[in-house]
């Protein structure tokens, strides 16, 4: 990447961490089980888990976050956390909740029933684990080339029309609670959605009068990627983009760990007054009074600086640049990436990398693995370890990629860290003919990826 980034910040409190010698590496991995799960934060020098409320706050949201409220009732960081998603979301009713996934479920369990069906361009993990924890059928409708690693195509999140058109004629519009959009798309490499398509998808869905309901969780990011890519956007704010994107739905959730800026933190918000009161009536049982939603006051001042902090051009242009650092980085030295690289992690191609590799040896797991011995690098397995799962009849069914993902927290790391996952990344690929494979041991079940424990099979 030869475009100059500026970083719109310096560093006002330092972390320590550490690089422990390879030995020690190894024998921490082994510890674990082979699951960088479970190593411990001290075991890890760069951190690529998850964006998920890992990143640097600013000196604005510490200084926000002394002003914190703490009244149960009526408190005025609600008030400030209101005013900032009235500003930028404009939906009718707020609820704030303690993560993403709390929106998600007191939205579902409000209005989800056995035998609804829930269409998305790809839903998350823990969206997916709610709707079918709720009687939903979550259905992905990404376009195909979704699928395609090196396929480039500059919204590759979009959500394919003829696919909803025809589930929607297929089920029928009474088992359909609600559409939802997925920006960016985590599970398919943090890539945008166009304007073009939430349009198209808002239209289809509301002339078969159901609602659309946005999973908004790195709304910023993907307003970068309007900007840079979708003809006749360069020249509006992000805050303009934003209330574009949100006035063609009727409601969002969202984790404000990611876009947000925040380390904690959810949203609801929808316009419709009867969905409004079940999802109210659930809040209070699940989370908290209508004020707080599971958050302290100081979380609430937290994520009102963070939302507006997020829609900074220079932030945005900055974050997006460091995915794209790393992964120029990790391609220039061979190691196959998903492309184009998306806007808050970097997705290895574990397939391309290690060619032949059995899916029931988990692939994923190997560059996992390697990444951590190598560098001390903490990244995440999105293959077979986390959905290769029996069909009817006890066959497995394995997942068509196979990824590391390499998250990148916000305002945290910087190129020092970035160039040591890269030559990280060079010496995996060196040693990829080599690397071995896994087998489960311990923690089999559908979150086998949190806790499995497992033993090296050598490869032939
Ligand atoms: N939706 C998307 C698209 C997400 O990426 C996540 C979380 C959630 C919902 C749930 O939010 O964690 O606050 O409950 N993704 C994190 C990740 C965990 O690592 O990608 P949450």
């Amino acid at each position: 990447m030869d475009e100059a980034i500026y970083q719109p910040y310096r560093i006002k409190v330092v972390e320590p961490i550490t690089l422990l010698s390879p030995r020690e590496r190894e024998a921490r991995l082994v510890e674990a089980g082979y699951n960088v799960f479970n190593l411990r934060a001290d075991d890890v020098y760069v951190d690529l888990l998850t964006d998920s409320g890992t990143g640097a706050l600013s000196q604005d949201q510490w200084a926000a976050m002394m002003r914190g409220d703490e009244s149960y009732a009526g408190s005025r960081s609600y008030d400030r956390f209101r005013a900032a998603v009235d500003d930028i979301f404009g939906f009718r009713y707020v609820l704030p909740t303690h993560q993403g996934r709390a929106a998600e479920n007191v939205l579902f369990s409000a209005v989800v029933r056995p035998g609804h069906v829930v269409p998305n361009n790809m839903h998350f993990d823990t969206t997916r684990a709610n709707l079918l924890a709720n009687g939903g059928d979550p259905v992905d409708l990404p376009i195909d080339v979704a699928y395609e690693p090196r396929t480039l195509h500059p919204f590759k999140g979009n959500l394919d029309p003829a696919k909803l058109e025809k589930l929607i004629a297929e089920v029928g519009t009474e088992r359909i609670p609600f559409v939802m959009m997925t920006i960016t798309n985590n599970s398919a490499g943090g890539q945008p959605v166009s304007l073009e398509n939430l349009r198209e998808v808002s239209q289809i869905a509301h002339r078969h009068g159901l609602l659309l309901f946005i999973d908004a969780c790195r709304f910023a990011e993907n307003i970068f990627f309007i900007r840079e890519r979708e003809p006749g956007y360069a020249d509006k704010t992000p805050l303009e983009i934003a209330r574009e994107i949100f006035s063609l739905a009727d409601g969002m959730t969202m984790s404000a760990k990611k876009d947000g800026l925040a380390n904690i933190g959810g949203i609801l918000a929808m316009n419709d007054r009867d969905l409004f009161e079940a999802a109210r009536e659930r809040l209070i049982l699940m989370e908290g009074f209508p004020t707080y939603g599971g958050l302290a006051g100081r979380d609430l001042e937290s994520i009102a600086v963070g939302l507006r902090e997020a829609l900074d051009p220079a932030y945005l242009a900055d974050r997006v640049g460091q995915a794209r650092y790393l992964g120029e980085g990790l391609k220039d030295r061979g190691v196959p990436i998903i492309e184009p690289i998306g806007g808050h992690a970097v997705y290895i191609d574990a397939l391309g990398l290690l060619p032949g590799f059995p899916q029931a040896a988990f692939p994923a797991l190997a560059v996992t693995n390697a990444f951590y011995l190598e560098a001390g690098v903490r990244g995440v397995e999105i293959g077979s370890v986390m959905f290769a799962h029996p069909d009817a009849e006890g066959r497995t069914v394995y997942p068509r990629l196979e990824m590391v993902r390499l998250a990148i927290p916000r305002r945290m790391y910087t190129r020092t860290h970035f160039d040591a996952v890269i030559r990280g990344g060079e010496a995996v690929a060196r040693k990829a003919k080599s690397l071995p494979g896994y087998k489960i041991v311990e923690g089999e079940g559908p979150l086998r990826h949190f806790v499995a424990r497992f033993e090296i099979v050598p490869r032939k």
